[in-house]
């Protein structure tokens, strides 16, 4: 742990940590001196967090969490607090991608309820429970994950695009019910990130990924660790006067 401390005594709740962006969040947090609390539904990849993050001499406890269940999230704050005694930042980031593309009349209902279910109500439902242990230690900040979708329309991805724009407003309601409680509520807008999700959006294929890159104006995909900045970013006193913002970090991909 050679890097600055400036989230020493802390601690950080990240959802979707047993890979891809969660994870290199709940790493990038723990190299900033915070403790981490690695929620996921996938127990052995939270493991997998886990080791990594002690790896580089960090604390970090895995607590098997399904965002859209609110006995999980009550019952994963409440082992956090009970592990670290306190919960200052939340980055709110598991989240689904579509799997049957069509257009808004032909798009399967199941499909849209599971993503708003996920990438919507699973948001609402951690700040719900997040926001009242943050406010018990005078403040904080939370960052919550949209997407490139939530700034844009997508074709064929009207479940996607919705909930992340969803996450946008959500983030916006909530910066101003905290923001004079000194909680901080802003998002990140990743565009196209090397994760365990782009594999199988790509299929995992040269031409998949080659379709992608196309797409960005930069001419590759971003990095989970360049999100995991933005996050560390936006909790650090760095970012004291951002409240209610979306942050787009995507290689210029929405600009076009
Ligand atoms: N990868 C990208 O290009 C990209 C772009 C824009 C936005 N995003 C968003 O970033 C976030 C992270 O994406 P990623 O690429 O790291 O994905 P990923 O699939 O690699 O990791 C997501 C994690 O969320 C977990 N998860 C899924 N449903 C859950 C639930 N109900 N409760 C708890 N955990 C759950 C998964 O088990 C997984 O570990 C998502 O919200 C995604 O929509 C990703």
């Amino acid at each position: 742990m050679s890097e600055k401390k400036g989230f020493a005594g802390k601690v950080a709740f990240v959802t979707g940590a047993a890979n891809g962006i969660g994870r290199a969040a709940a790493l990038a947090f723990a190299r900033e001196g915070a403790s981490v609390v690695v929620a996921d539904v996938s127990e052995q990849d939270n493991r997998e967090t886990v080791r990594l993050v002690e790896g580089l001499g960090g604390r970090a406890l895995a607590v098997r969490c399904d965002v859209t269940r609110a006995e999980d999230v009550k019952a994963a704050l409440a082992k956090t607090v009970e592990a670290f005694g306190r919960l200052d930042f939340a980055f709110n980031n598991a989240g689904i991608e579509p799997k049957n593309p069509a257009p808004t009349a032909d798009y399967d209902e199941e499909e849209w309820n599971r993503i708003i279910d996920v990438d919507l109500r699973g948001v609402f439902l951690c700040m719900k429970y997040e926001i009242p242990l943050i406010l018990k230690q005078g403040g904080g900040a939370i960052v919550n994950t949209s997407s490139g979708a939530g700034v844009i329309g997508i074709k064929n991805s009207p479940a996607y695009t919705a909930a992340k724009h969803g996450v946008i407003g959500l983030t916006r309601a909530a910066a101003l019910d905290y923001a004079a409680q000194n909680i901080r509520v802003n998002a990140v807008c990743p565009g196209y990130i090397d994760t365990p999700m782009m594999g199988r959006f790509t299929g995992g294929t040269p031409e998949g990924r080659a379709k992608v890159i196309a797409e960005e104006p930069v001419g590759r995909m971003g990095t989970p660790e360049e999100i995991a900045a933005a996050v560390i970013f936006l909790c650090s006193d760095a970012a004291a006067f951002m409240v209610g913002h979306a942050m787009v970090i995507d290689g210029g991909q929405t600009i076009q």
